[in-house]
């Protein structure tokens, strides 16, 4: 049966660093709608943080300042209690997106400290991790996660 969009919510903010703990309140607020977990709450916000600071960190890396551009950041709950939420930059793109994805790659300087476990959380966390990436163009990555909630439907 095909499932229903119940809700939709569009955000667009800076891709700079304070807007992560943004973004991952506005991802739960959201979420709330199906009275999920605490655990299901948890889940969403460390993955659309992983994604929305890979947007913030390697999306833009060489662009500084005000110069920085946007991530947006799509929210659509349907009918069956499945969340999708798309993380979107226009950054610097992904060359080999199925290397990126395993876990400890990463491109991020020494100094940096990174584990290169983000998408690895991303897939932990969440039912489906999707990620279309074109070089120069930037990256978009859709969680998918459905929602027990607390009525366990
Ligand atoms: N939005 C993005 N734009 C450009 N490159 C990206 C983007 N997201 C991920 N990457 C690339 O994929 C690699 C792996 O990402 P992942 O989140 O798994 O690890 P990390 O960010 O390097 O480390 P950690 O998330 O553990 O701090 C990154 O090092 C980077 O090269
Ligand atoms: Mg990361």
């Amino acid at each position: 049966m095909k499932k229903i969009l119940i809700n939709e919510c569009k955000i667009r903010f800076r891709a700079i660093s304070r807007n992560e703990s943004f973004s991952r309140s506005a991802a739960a607020a959201f979420a709330m709608q199906c009275d999920p977990t605490a655990s299901e709450i948890a889940e969403i916000k460390t993955a659309v943080s992983e994604a929305v600071t890979n947007a913030i960190v390697h999306g833009y890396r060489n662009v500084d300042g005000d110069r920085r551009g946007e991530v947006e950041m799509i929210m659509r709950l349907y009918d069956d209690k499945s969340l999708y939420i798309q993380i979107k930059d226009k950054g610097i793109g992904i060359e080999d997106v199925e290397a990126a994805m395993q876990p400890t790659f990463t491109t991020a300087p020494a100094d940096e400290e990174r584990s290169g476990l983000g998408f690895t959380v991303m897939e932990s966390f969440t039912d489906k991790v999707r990620v279309r990436s074109v070089v120069g163009r930037g990256t978009t990555v859709t969680l998918e996660k459905k929602l027990g909630g607390k009525s366990g439907a």
